[in-house]
């Protein structure tokens, strides 16, 4: 999931506890009641799950498993040119399914036997501190609707094509899975709301738009970056900056459009060493430390 709010349209329970979706004017499905009734039913299962029921599961219409096949095929043309190898090679052990939306739960099942990840429901933002703080247990926060069929290659939030295709593949290999746990530590670890935001900007500059260097060019192994049809043909001509904590906790970023900085990790080790790194030892002394020496 993306970690901001303004991504994400708001959830709410009316007085009666009909949950509803607060869809902006810009939406694609805005002016659909039918889309909208769904977004809403799909919210209420996350807003009725609790921890120790089983994931709520979707009945996913037919309209709905053919984004996901058109959307899936396309990606997977453009990863084979444009997603890092390790990114590729956790795709290659998680086998998502290509025809059908897979279930959370099957995601999860799959994740099992690879690193132990598994999914938690989400109904739209979790917060911050929660959604960070469960990474360390292996759990990660996702939501379930997906897209208007009417733009299937776009869309202004991160749906299920984004949790799963994005951060799925990732979550199965052993290296990334690891630096996920870390980023959870270290949001378990700091207290002061500065460090928590430090933190999350670092996370969203490597597993959310990170790329990194390989021997036939510049590589996506950022989610946000990998299940977007469109920022993945433009990363490349992006204002491609060394990796480096400081400025990745305090520049601007606009969650809103394609991510015009981003952060060359050099290398899988590279980012091991200095992103991993980091979130295992940080602490809100050491980032206050970093935030007042500039780097
Ligand atoms: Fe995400």
């Amino acid at each position: 999931m993306f970690e901001e709010g303004q991504y994400f349209a708001p959830v709410n329970t009316d007085a009666d506890g009909t949950v509803v979706v607060e869809l902006g004017e810009n939406h694609p499905g805005f002016a659909d009641p039918e889309y909208r009734d769904r977004r809403n039913a799909i919210a209420g299962l996350a807003m009725d799950w609790e921890p120790g029921l089983p994931m709520p599961e979707v009945s996913y219409t037919d309209t709905e498993h053919e984004i996901w096949r058109l959307v899936s095929a396309e990606l997977a043309v453009k990863h084979q040119a444009l997603a890092a190898k390790e990114y590729l090679d956790g795709g290659e052990r998680l086998k998502l399914p290509a025809d059908h939306i897979p279930q959370l739960a099957e995601v999860s099942e799959a994740l099992a036997p690879l690193t132990g990840f598994s999914y938690l429901p989400a109904a739209g933002l979790v917060p911050l501190r929660e959604f960070y703080g469960v990474l360390s247990d292996g759990k990660f926060h996702a939501t379930q609707y997906i897209r208007h069929h009417s733009v299937p290659l776009y869309t202004p939030e991160p749906d299920v094509i984004h949790e799963v295709i994005g951060h799925a593949n990732a979550l199965a290999s052993p290296r990334f899975a690891a630096l996920y746990r870390a980023a959870g530590e270290a949001a378990r670890r700091v207290h002061s709301e500065d460090a928590l935001e430090f933190v999350s900007r670092v996370f969203w500059f490597t597993l959310e738009f990170g790329v990194m260097s390989e021997k036939d060019g510049l590589k996506a192994y950022g989610a946000g970056i990998l299940s977007s049809y469109g920022e993945i043909d433009e990363f490349r001509g992006m204002n491609i900056m060394p990796l480096d904590l400081y400025t990745m906790g305090t520049v601007d970023y606009d969650i809103t459009k394609y991510q015009d900085k981003l952060f060359d990790a050099g290398s899988m080790e590279q980012l091991e060493d200095v992103v991993g790194e980091f979130w295992e030892t940080c602490d809100d002394a050491s980032i206050e430390r970093l935030l007042a020496e500039g780097g």
